[in-house]
Formats: structure tokens, C-alpha cells, sequence
């Protein structure tokens, strides 16, 4: 069995997994969103801090599959520094007291093996990846062939519900949120750009569209002022945008790439309007749409242990005096590494 733990941002979590059958044997995670929610996103020393507390506690449940554990794995980038070392401090003392190999994990290959939690891999496969983090299409070859084909150039696609929530007072995280609120809402209200919509670039961008909602909340007084339905109204509109700048440019991409499986994953992987859109584009296009249950769109360690799976397999395993911290901020490669 495999240890897996994640801590690179909100989520303190832990999984153990099978190597034989690839089950997910033991699996938890302590969510920080409540503690985020009153400064509307993520404060890393708060999170940090979270994390020293919520880890070992859940470490202490995970003690009876100590004797049966081949090797432990971490996530080790990208994300908030501050709260990448909680796990891997961990990961690093356990691996060398049990005297085992230690394994770093890519986060983003993490939401990418959400696919195949308990299952087996497939390849190749066209990504989707919508976190809080991170926007981008990526090409999987293989285990060792991940490239990543368009990025977002500024906020991610969770960041901007977040953000957008934030600035009509609806709370932390704002995905789910914006999400419900738009169910009663009238999409055609306003007319929110579609970012880069006339541009050949195939890259997103939701800055723009970010800003445009935030003139809107101030033409309608504010947060306090706005009613819920100019709530829901503004919401639906803004996902509709979101939706349209997303399905434009992975049509672009859908029609270069011949591979068949397309899959969706990250934390706003979970928003079924975009899994809808999605689907739609997917039978026009002939495509497969493959996607994680919802329970581990957002960050889990079951993820991070299912690459393990694959990575000790291949005995990809680090020095615990190599293992690197890589923040979201200091990644640029275009390959996943
Ligand atoms: O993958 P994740 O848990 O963390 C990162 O790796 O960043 O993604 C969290 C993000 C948050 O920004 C959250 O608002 C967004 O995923 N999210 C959603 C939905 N559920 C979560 N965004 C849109 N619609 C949702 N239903
Ligand atoms: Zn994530």
C-alpha cells in the first residue's frame, strides 16, 4: 500500500491506496473552507497552520496500515509554499522512520489521475484542467508525456467564481455558490464580454471578464444593494461567459487533435452547467468526455495515491533530502514535469 498526502492549498488530506488492485483503501480530508470563507479566499499562514493540526490527526487513523505500506507519496508542486512543506515535512519523517521510498507528486497530475481513482489509466486523452489554480488544456501521452496546450494568461476559471462570488458578498468558495445562485437566474441579463473572443490566440484569459462583472455590482449600487435575483442574474451570466470563452477555444483545439477521450477535472470540473456544455461539444465533436466523480473534482489525496500507484510501478521514487517545494508562482514550463 501507498501513503499519500495533500496539502497544497485548503484540504488536509490523506489516502491510503492498494498497488495490486488500485483501491482506494482509507481516504480523508479535512476541508478549511469555513476558516477561509470570513476573508473570502485562502490565507496561506492560516491554511498552514490548518494543516499542522488536521494532518496528524488524520495520520493518527491511517497507523494500522503502517506495517503494510511499500512507499509514501506527497505533493510537492504547485501550490502555496507555506502549505506544500506541511506535507511534505510529514511525508519525508514517515518515509524515512518506516525506512521506504518516497514519491513527489505534480498536483495537477494528481486531478488528471482523479480519472482513474480505482480504475485503470487511459492514453491518450485530451485535459481539461479548471481549478483554483490553474486553467489549461493538456495532451497526456503517457505517464511521461504530459504537455500542456493552452493556459489561462491571467486568473483561472475557479479563481474568477471565487472572485466574482467575493465581490457580491456570497462567500468562499464561490464555484458551488455562483453555481446554485445561476440555476434561478436569467443568463441573458447582462452582456458580459467573452474574453479574447476575436482573437486567433488559443489561450484564456478571465481577467477581463472579472472586471466586467465587477462594473456591473457597482452599476447596481453594490453588493448591498443588488437583490438576489440581480444575484442569480449576474451569476448565470458570467458562467455563460465563462462557458462560451472555454468552449471556443477548446473547439479550436478539438479540431487539430485527433485523440478520442476528452476529459474535464480540477475543483470547477464539478460545475454541472459546464459538464452539460461539455457533453454537447463532445458528440459534435465524437468524443469520449471522461470525468472524476465529484467527490474528487476538488483537492484529495485519493488522486495524489492513484498516480502513486503508477509512479511506484515505474519506481519513480525521490531522495526525501531532494524533494523541491515549487510554488504556484515560481512554475512556468509548458511541460508538466
Ligand atoms: O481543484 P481545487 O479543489 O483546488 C485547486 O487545485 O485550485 O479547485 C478549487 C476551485 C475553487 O476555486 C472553487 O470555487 C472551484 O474549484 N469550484 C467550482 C465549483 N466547485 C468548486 N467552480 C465552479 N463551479 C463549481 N461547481
Ligand atoms: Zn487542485
Amino acid at each position: 500500500m501507498i501513503l499519500s498526502i495533500e496539502s497544497s492549498c485548503d484540504d488536509s488530506s490523506i489516502a491510503i491506496t492498494q498497488i495490486s488492485t488500485k483501491k482506494l483503501i482509507y481516504h480523508k480530508k479535512i476541508s478549511q473552507e469555513e476558516q477561509h470563507s470570513v476573508y473570502g479566499g485562502v490565507v496561506p499562514e492560516l491554511a498552514s497552520r490548518l494543516h499542522a493540526v488536521a494532518l496528524p490527526e488524520i495520520l493518527k487513523e491511517t497507523k494500522p496500515y503502517f506495517k503494510d505500506l511499500k512507499a509514501i507519496s506527497v505533493t510537492n508542486q504547485p501550490g502555496l509554499g507555506i502549505t506544500l512543506l506541511e506535507g511534505i515535512t510529514m511525508a519525508k519523517t514517515l518515509a524515512v522512520l518506516l525506512d521506504i521510498p518516497l514519491i513527489a507528486v505534480h498536483h495537477l497530475k494528481g486531478h488528471i489521475y482523479s480519472l482513474f481513482i480505482e480504475k485503470e489509466s487511459i492514453s491518450p486523452l485530451l485535459v481539461l484542467l479548471i481549478s483554483g489554480g490553474h486553467t489549461q488544456i493538456i495532451r497526456v501521452k503517457d505517464f511521461d508525456n504530459m504537455e500542456i496546450l493552452a493556459t489561462s494568461m491571467d486568473d483561472s476559471v475557479g479563481e474568477s467564481f471565487d472572485k466574482c462570488a467575493k465581490m457580491m458578498g456570497l462567500g468562499y468558495p464561490g464555484g458551488p455558490i455562483v453555481e446554485q445562485l445561476a440555476k434561478d437566474g436569467d443568463e441573458d441579463r447582462f452582456d458580459l464580454p467573452v474574453p479574447l473572443r476575436n482573437s486567433p490566440l488559443i489561450a484564456f484569459s478571465l481577467s477581463g471578464l472579472k472586471n466586467a462583472v465587477r462594473l456591473k455590482v457597482e452599476v447596481l449600487g453594490g453588493k448591498e444593494a443588488m437583490t438576489t435575483q440581480d444575484k442569480s442574474d449576474l451569476s448565470a451570466s458570467f458562467q455563460k461567459a465563462i462557458k462560451l470563452h472555454l468552449i471556443q477555444k477548446s473547439k479550436k483545439i478539438f479540431a487539430r487533435e485527433d485523440i478520442k477521450d476528452f476529459a474535464i477535472v480540477g475543483g470547477a470540473s464539478a460545475n454541472k452547467y459546464i459538464r452539460d456544455a461539455y457533453q454537447k461539444l463532445c458528440d459534435e465533436f465524437g468524443k469520449k468526455l471522461h470525468l472524476a466523480p465529484l467527490q474528487y473534482c476538488s483537492d484529495n489525496a485519493g488522486m495524489i495515491g492513484r498516480y502513486a500507484i503508477d509512479a511506484y510501478q515505474r519506481e519513480r521514487f525521490i531522495d526525501p533530502n531532494e524533494i523541491d517545494i515549487v510554488s504556484t508562482k515560481k512554475q512556468k514550463s509548458g511541460m508538466l514535469l
